[in-house]
């Protein structure tokens, strides 16, 4: 007997991680996917919502697997980053937090978490300061966290901006982030001021992560420096505490510069682990290589090898107009064609691999695979993109033409429809 749906898609190309799509009907009732088939029954009573989707995809959503939402929208406030550098990023944003205000906080991440999921994004990870005596940042993004969570999962990593030695009070608001409810731990051990910090500071984070059974998510080696050696430390902490797929090592960007000798002898390592890797080849494009004069480097990690040898690799915003990069709109598709360009990955599965990179390797990012795809009985989390393939959706940067949040159509947008007048 045909039961009743919340909503039917008739005729979508359903994207799988490794395989070829196929053309399907879906159907999804009390919040999950209820039933995918070539040719579902028409249902006893008619669905409340019906869409014929013409062989657009039906893709799970994009995953914004890193981010700093408490920074979001604060481009130009006090001034805008002349120089362009990390470096005066920190600098401005030390005095914008100044000012910040759980509203102020609030209003901003809500604002782009709406803008993000209007683009197709349901699941983010941000970074929150902790660095910050009063933690705002911090409780602002765990009450948003909450505010949000019928139409969005966030998760939030307690990031400490200035370093957790870099100022006497950081390791304890660190400490106090976890027992307010973070759920994963971060780092900076690169913005350190010694060597030595940074190494203390890594095995610090893996400390407190196992004491709070936490992930962890360090900002690692986001510099040129090619002695920046602060991923290695990390890979030796995910192997010796066996949290390896709870791990993972955001940026790396220091990565994209070490000698071929030492970065294969990494590779190596990476073998006896299974940490993740996020790249944001949106903003660290633009940030790194700004002490280059010619050749100026890509600044972005070993994406393609790093995919090549099998680790799980995901693509992230990081900022949106932040002092850190004033453009961005969100728009997972746009990051994802970033990595196929600056990681020269345009071979069609390479391209494919740039879409995975903003979905099903993100869910694997954030762990949180168990609520995440697109088969039945699976929480009812996916979009509809106006695109045959990935290779189209990232070339023609395809509209997002539906957004289905746990069962519930949270936003619809026409694709644009050029009209020729010239005869
Ligand atoms: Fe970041």
């Amino acid at each position: 007997m045909s039961q009743s749906y919340d909503i039917l898609l008739r005729h979508g190309r359903l994207l799988h991680p490794n395989q070829p799509s196929e053309v399907v009907d879906v159907a999804i009732a009390d919040g999950k996917i209820a039933a995918v088939a070539s040719q579902l029954d028409q249902p006893a009573r008619p669905a409340r919502l019906e869409f014929d989707l013409q062989g657009q995809i039906i893709s799970p959503p994009f995953v914004e697997s890193h981010i700093h939402l408490d920074s979001a929208l604060t481009a130009g406030e006090p001034r805008w980053n002349q120089s362009g550098t990390l470096f005066e990023g920190i600098e401005i944003w030390r005095d914008r937090k100044q000012s910040l205000t759980l509203e102020d906080v609030k209003e901003r991440a809500i604002a782009t978490l709406k803008q993000q999921a209007m683009q197709g994004v349901l699941f983010v990870r941000s970074h929150a300061d902790v660095s910050e005596k009063n933690l705002i940042a911090l409780k602002g993004l765990l009450e948003v966290r909450d505010l949000v969570k019928d139409w969005m999962t966030l998760q939030v990593v307690a990031f400490p901006q200035d370093g957790v030695y870099g100022n006497p009070q950081n390791e304890s608001l660190m400490e106090e982030a976890l027992k307010l409810g973070a759920d994963a731990v971060g780092g900076i051990p690169h913005y350190e001021l010694t060597h030595e910090d940074g190494v203390r500071s890594v095995h610090r984070i893996f400390e407190l992560a196992e004491q709070y059974d936490r992930l962890v998510d360090i900002h690692c080696d986001e510099i040129d420096d090619d002695q920046a050696r602060f991923l290695e430390v990390v890979i030796a902490c995910a192997i010796r505490s066996s949290m390896g797929s709870r791990v993972t090592a955001s940026h790396t960007t220091a990565f994209g510069s070490y000698n071929n000798a030492y970065a294969f002898k990494l590779m190596g390592f990476l073998q006896h682990t299974c940490i993740n890797f996020i790249a944001n080849p949106l903003i660290n494009i633009t940030l790194q290589g700004r002490t280059d004069t010619y050749p100026k480097r890509r600044g972005v990690t070993r994406v393609k090898e790093l995919w090549q040898q099998g680790q799980n690799v995901s693509l992230g915003h990081d900022c949106i107009q932040d002092p850190w990069y004033s453009l961005g709109t969100g728009n997972m598709l746009n990051v994802a064609s970033m990595a196929a360009h600056v990681c020269q990955m345009t071979g069609t599965s390479e391209i494919d691999a740039c879409y995975n990179m903003v979905t099903w390797n993100g869910a694997k990012t954030l762990h949180i695979e168990d609520q995440y795809g697109l088969e039945v009985g699976k929480p009812a989390n996916l979009i509809v993109l106006d695109a045959e393939n990935r290779y189209e959706a990232i070339r023609r940067q395809a509209t997002v033409s539906y957004v289905i949040s746990q069962g519930k159509l949270i936003a619809s947008t026409e694709p644009p429809s050029p009209q020729w007048k010239l005869g």
